[in-house]
């Protein structure tokens, strides 16, 4: 586990493939909403929901399997495995089960809940044990299905959502090829974007109270979200290019949290990156929260895309709120 090589290159990435599909027709059966709607104001025209033989962790898995496939790895060599999700299977934490289906035996996995933030402030994670020499093979996965936190009879939210899972294998190397980050939170606005419980108090014994409840759907303030999208990720893609030495018009490629086209051109428009350089999935994946980066990334490096040596400037932004940056060189 010890190791001398102190950088971190990006050498595999994976994402699960979902057997259900909901296109904005669909979805014009289960709200009053329309495709011209949907597509108009999000660019999305389908996304895919998990079925009863799924579950985060067997997405989780399936994304981590391909990463170490492309990445010519065995399972037992993982040393840590960081899963980035809001919504795990157990509240105590999925990323055990996903180690377990992957036979990564040797591999400690934990959780980290950053919403659609998540993915970034995970790959930062697992940056800092490789640049320690603590672990030199990580898996980072990001994996959400808000579709069971959805409340389908709201217009609103519905639409926007889907669920994914995709996976970046980090190895140890003496390049770093993680160039620069920044990472951020404001719970002040964390009123904007929410998955909370929500408890009663019951009398349990003497004075003594407890809370029972549970989560309620996803709640979100969407104009604030878009005001604090537009404004921030700008900021934080300059500061982090700043780290890194670097200026947007020398990316290669834009890859944001597929929240929104319009967030992602008012983002590029804001850096002057033109249209063919941005990542954009987000018609055939929704919004799919932690899943969303490594998901483009994964299609974007299977379609030749994004080639080895291109350098990827990429934002996560969501609940919290949380928002961060990591501009990274491919292969
Ligand atoms: N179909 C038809 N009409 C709808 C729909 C829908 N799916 N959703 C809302 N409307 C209606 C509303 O009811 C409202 O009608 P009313 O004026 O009669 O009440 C009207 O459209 C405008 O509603 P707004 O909520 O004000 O819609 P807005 O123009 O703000 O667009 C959107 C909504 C697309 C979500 C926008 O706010 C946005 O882009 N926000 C960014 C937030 C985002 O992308 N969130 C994703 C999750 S968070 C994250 O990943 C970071």
């Amino acid at each position: 586990m010890q190791q001398t090589q102190r950088g971190l290159s990006l050498v595999g990435s994976g994402s699960a493939r979902l057997a259900a599909t909901l296109s904005n027709s669909d979805l014009s059966q289960v709200v009053d909403t329309s495709d011209e709607w949907i597509a108009t104001r999000t660019g999305i025209r389908q996304r895919q929901v998990v079925t009863a033989q799924d579950s985060l962790a067997s997405l989780a898995a399936e994304a981590g399997t391909a990463a170490l496939a492309m990445g010519n790895c065995n399972p037992t060599d993982v040393d840590l495995i960081i899963l980035a999700t809001s919504t795990p299977d157990d509240l105590f934490g999925s990323a055990a089960q996903v180690q377990a289906r992957l036979g990564a035996s040797r591999a400690v996995a934990f959780d980290l809940t950053a919403a659609c933030s998540g993915f970034v402030f995970a790959l930062v994670t697992a940056a800092q044990y490789m640049r320690l020499g603590v672990y030199s093979t990580v898996l980072v996965i990001g994996a959400d299905v808000l579709s069971r936190w959805t409340d389908w009879s709201d217009r609103r939210t519905c639409v926007l959502f889907g669920d994914g899972a995709g996976a970046v294998l980090l190895r140890a190397s003496e390049r770093d090829r993680l160039l620069g980050f920044e990472l951020r939170s404001d719970g002040t606005l964390n009123g904007c974007l929410n998955l909370t419980y929500q408890a009663e108090s019951q009398p349990l014994v003497g004075d003594t109270t407890i809370q029972t409840g549970t989560f309620q759907p996803v709640t979100m303030n969407g104009k604030e979200v878009y005001r604090f999208a537009v404004k921030r990720v700008p900021e934080i893609l300059e500061k982090a290019l700043f780290h890194a030495g670097l200026t947007a018009a020398e990316i290669d490629w834009l890859l944001l949290h597929q929240a929104n086209q319009r967030i992602l051109d008012a983002v590029a428009n804001r850096l002057a990156v033109p249209a063919e350089r941005v990542l954009s999935n987000m018609a055939r994946h929704g919004n799919t929260s932690a899943a969303s980066i490594p998901i483009a990334l994964d299609e974007a490096v299977r379609e030749g895309k994004v080639k080895t040596g291109d350098v990827v400037a990429s934002s996560g932004f969501g609940a919290g709120l949380s928002w961060g940056a990591a501009i990274f060189t491919w292969g």
